[in-house]
């Protein structure tokens, strides 16, 4: 249902540009960050440690250029014109005892009082400027109060000599040449501070690497943990709960789910290998009382009866003793592929065979035996022609089962999966079945974390897909 304007905060036109305003905002920040996030790293580590590194790098750089801006200039243009001044009182020294005689004094004084090493040269024209250097605040700076303090012509090389700067000023009839040292006019020390900044951030990262590996290891050793619980295998040796409290709180709190399906799973066994077995104890009785009743004709369908609920009771017997306490361990898709076709032959089924990927599967080679043959074997009873492709890619493997037999209706391939649970035309053609085949096969995909899923097959009859992580 739209909403009016009188419902939206503020009601009327302002109200519901307003409204369309503030919506957007939200909106294209979520498609901002959907676009970005595509590029962020996906694992823990990579992405705590941007957290640590994106916010020092900023605070790194904001700090060192407000440092560059405003300390580093100002302190420099402060010694330029210290500099300058100095140069200064020297012409001004030479305008007012301009005799030769005390040019050797003058030398002298700007030696020992101002640290400046001078010489006079004759008039003669400056050098052709240099080139300038890209980026020189001591070149800028000088420059500015040269021209500020002596305005005469003058001529510089910041650039040459790298410790040594050289100044030219023409004076009326001679040139002043002035060698400072670079010190002298200009905060040299900044790369140090730079220095500092870069080592200790440097040292920052160094303790903090080796931190967040602590911190994110036992998160990886729990997903471990219950990837491997979730596909049917043991636990890792090693797992204990550890890390920072949250992170310990859930590796406990895993243990003890852990324990309790283990528990529910060991009871239920319990309970269905209890009652088999007493079932089985009075069928025992109940087929020896049937034998030693002796009128024959009564007691025949009775016996196949007993006959059939007796197999059906090995069958569920020998599934919940269960494969359980199986290891995991290699399953060889080629040879079972293989052997599939042999049986082809044997039971005069059409058959055709497709593996894509690695042939060895890592899963509980028994149980995913059985797990295949119940539903092959299925296809097999109900169908003449028969279809097995298996696709392992990327740690999932898929095995695609079509026949060309009956099928299944749609609303009977949940009910399918029940124990014990036939379809009519099953009994009629054979009744050896127990009706147990599929709910074995889906519980033992599902103990490995995967499924089995029944559809329709292009080849006429049921598709029976089963997809395991191996
Ligand atoms: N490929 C198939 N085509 C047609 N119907 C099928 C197919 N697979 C299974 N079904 C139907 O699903 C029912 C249940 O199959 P399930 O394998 O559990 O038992 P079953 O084959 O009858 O006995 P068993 O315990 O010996 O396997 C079957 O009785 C049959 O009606
Ligand atoms: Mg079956």
């Amino acid at each position: 249902m739209a909403t009016t304007d009188m419902e939206r905060p503020g009601g009327g036109r302002l109200g519901t540009r307003m409204w369309r305003a503030l919506t957007a905002v939200p909106r294209s920040w979520n498609r901002f960050w959907r676009r970005v996030s595509i590029y962020m790293p996906k694992r823990l580590y990579a992405r705590s440690l941007l957290i640590v590194i994106t916010p020092m790098i900023l605070l790194q750089s904001v700090v060192a250029f407000v440092f560059m801006e405003r300390h580093w200039q100002t302190v420099t243009v402060r010694l330029s014109q210290a500099v300058t001044r100095d140069i200064a009182g020297i012409i001004d020294l030479l305008d007012t005892f301009p005799q030769p005689e005390s040019y050797a004094q003058i030398i002298r004084i700007a030696q020992e009082r101002m640290s400046l090493k001078i010489d006079l040269l004759p008039a003669e024209p400056l050098p052709p400027p240099g080139p300038k250097p890209f980026f020189s605040i001591l070149d800028q700076a000088l420059s500015s109060e040269i021209r500020k303090q002596i305005n005469r012509p003058f001529w510089l090389d910041t650039v040459g000599n790298s410790n040594i700067v050289e100044v030219r000023v023409q004076l009326d009839d001679k040139v002043l040449r002035v060698f400072v040292r670079r010190s002298q006019a200009y905060a040299s020390n900044t790369h140090i501070f730079l220095l500092w900044m870069v080592g200790t951030s440097l040292v920052l990262l160094m303790i903090a690497i080796p931190f967040l590996r602590n911190q994110i290891r036992p998160i990886l050793q729990l997903t471990e943990a219950a990837e491997s619980f979730g596909k049917g295998r043991p636990m890792p040796v090693n797992f204990r709960p550890r890390g920072a409290e949250e992170v310990r709180r859930a590796g406990f709190a895993f243990i003890q789910m852990r324990e309790r399906i283990e528990r529910q799973i060991e009871q239920r066994t319990a309970m269905l290998t209890g009652v088999s077995h007493d079932l089985r104890t009075i069928l025992t009785r109940f087929k020896l009382q049937l034998a030693l009743s002796g009128s024959k004709v009564d007691t025949e369908a009775l016996s196949q009866d007993v006959d059939d609920m007796q197999s059906m009771l090995e069958a569920y017997l020998a599934f919940a003793r269960g494969e359980a306490s199986e290891d995991p361990g290699r399953f060889d898709l080629a040879t079972y592929l293989d052997r599939l076709g042999d049986e082809a032959k044997l039971r005069k089924r059409k058959l055709k065979i497709t593996l894509v990927g690695e042939p060895e599967v890592h899963v509980r080679p028994n149980a995913f035996n059985r797990l295949l043959q119940n539903v092959v074997g299925n296809a097999f009873r109900y169908a003449k022609e028969v279809e097995v492709k298996a696709v392992h890619d990327r740690g999932m493997l898929v095995v695609m089962v079509d026949d060309n037999g009956p099928g299944i209706p749609e609303e009977k391939r949940e009910e399918v999966f029940k124990p014990f649970y036939r379809l009519d035309e099953a009994r009629n053609l054979d009744s050896t079945g127990t009706g147990l085949g599929l709910a074995v096969a889906r519980d033992i995909a599902r103990s490995h974390g995967g499924d089995i899923k029944l559809s329709d097959s292009p080849l006429g009859g049921l598709r029976a897909m089963i997809r395991v992580p191996a």
